[in-house]
């Protein structure tokens, strides 16, 4: 079973711009806190992590910006499927979205009050590129400048996502362009970064100990992260795949596979979830579609044989709160890919938008704190006692936002936005939450 999700799948380059950065070192009273329970290492504070550890928040342009048709940017594919009847379960679209385009300054001081470290956020391609290449948009540059600029001025570390799905409309139409070449006019007005791609992977975990299933669970992982992760590390695809997918899997030249081994400073990985994964030969109409499951001879579910769910739910239908699925998978990393230098680029969970439910009660988020807390732990645990280098950590997300085919149905901010009333944001509990933590030594 997939992310419920329609639309552009698939995998972002990231630009964290270390070196436009200077770091301020700002004493802050060492308060021992962190309510929110759980996790087994005792509380969390900034010590639990190593000096440096990077705390963030995430967000992407398309989610969040609205200002589609503002200081010429171009159309893209997200606009394009928002507005097509039927697409977006709660039929809204992104026009306005939470309007960060008109209120980053706000929002980069609603970063700085939690003591936020760094903030990653996309750069709407078309606002650059309005036609996909060619001409490029001065506007669209200055306006992530001045972002970078007000960041910057709170000591807040930018990490620029170069895309995150909203392909300009006009390169889809002409879809034999080859997007690569356009795509090196964002990298180039960014030299001097260190680059990495976030990966989106969910942590399968066998159905039972059955070897069968254990080869599953591995054989899941390979199609999931391997297919994108592993040509970066070793050149090429997984055996796994090679064997199975056979002469449908494209083949990298010599040079295609020296360009893309060892081109990743460090890797971004967007966590939420685990299922269980068993064994399954039998997918007949995968068969007949050559599809992705059918080829990887399994089926994921947040459910064991006997029905009982993988963990504690969030409130949308694909997300189970199983925070040891974290640290499994940083290990996993390490093992397979010889220690690489990780960022989680995103973790969280979301709520419903129930329009029955008052602010108030919708600022009470325990489970959401009790989430980062407990994913936390096992993240810290898996650096400190599994020595997985890992550097940082971004909470999904800074605010409610659009979240893609759900529409505004599903609230994964650590902010409220108030959509009935001019999107004023409120902070929910776990602002606080983190407030505590990151002014903990
Ligand atoms: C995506 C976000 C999305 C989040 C929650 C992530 O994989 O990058 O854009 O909002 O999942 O579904």
């Amino acid at each position: 079973m997939g992310r419920i999700k329609s639309g552009p799948p698939g995998q972002r380059a990231m630009l964290p711009l270390l070196l436009l950065v200077v770091v301020v070192f700002v004493w802050l009273p060492g308060r021992c806190i962190a309510q929110g329970g759980g996790g087994g290492g005792g509380q969390l504070t900034r010590g639990s992590f190593p000096n440096g550890f990077v705390f963030g928040t995430a967000a992407a342009a398309y989610q969040y910006e609205g200002a589609v048709k503002v200081d010429g940017r171009g159309q893209t594919i997200w606009d394009t499927f928002a507005h097509t009847f039927g697409k977006i379960s709660d039929f809204s679209n992104a026009d306005v979205a939470v309007d960060q385009y008109h209120r980053f300054q706000e929002d980069v001081q609603l970063m700085a009050d939690m003591g936020m470290d760094a903030y990653r956020f996309s750069i709407a391609w078309s606002r650059i590129l309005p036609n996909g290449t060619g001409q490029v948009n001065q506007a669209g540059i200055d306006h992530y400048n001045k972002v970078i600029n007000a960041l910057l001025s709170k000591g807040i570390q930018p990490y620029v996502t170069l895309y995150h799905w909203d392909l300009p409309q006009a390169l889809e139409d002409r879809s034999k362009y080859k997007v690569s070449t356009s795509f090196s006019v964002l990298f180039d007005a960014t030299q001097n970064g260190q680059l990495g791609i976030a990966f989106d992977v969910i942590w399968y975990e066998p159905m039972t100990n059955s070897t069968i299933d254990i080869e599953a669970a591995k054989r899941a992982q390979e199609f999931q992260l391997g297919w994108f992760a592993d040509p970066f590390f070793f050149g090429d695809y997984p055996a796994t795949m090679r064997k199975r997918v056979a002469e449908r899997l494209p083949k990298f030249t010599a040079d295609e596979s020296a360009l893309v081994k060892g081109a990743l400073d460090f890797m971004g990985i967007n966590h939420y979830t685990t299922f269980y994964t068993r064994n399954n030969n039998t997918n007949i109409i995968g068969k007949l579609l050559n599809d992705t499951l059918a080829d990887t001879g399994t089926v994921s579910l947040p459910f064991d044989k006997n029905g009982k769910p993988i963990g504690d739910r969030a409130n949308s239908i694909w997300l189970y709160i199983v925070p040891s699925g974290m640290r499994k998978l940083m290990n996993y990393v390490k093992e397979r890919y010889n220690s690489p230098t990780v960022y989680i680029t995103e973790n969280g969970m979301d709520d419903s938008n129930n329009p029955f439910t008052s602010i108030n009660d919708a600022l009470k988020d325990s489970k959401r704190i009790k989430y980062h807390n407990d994913y936390l732990t096992n993240l810290a645990a898996s650096i400190k006692e599994d020595g997985c280098d890992v550097r940082g950590y971004f909470a999904w997300s800074l605010l409610d936002n659009w979240e893609w085919a759900a529409g505004y149905t599903s609230r994964f901010g650590l902010y409220f936005v108030d959509y009935r009333d001019n999107l004023k944001r409120y902070p929910k509990n776990s602002v606080q939450w983190f407030k505590t933590l990151l002014s903990s030594s």
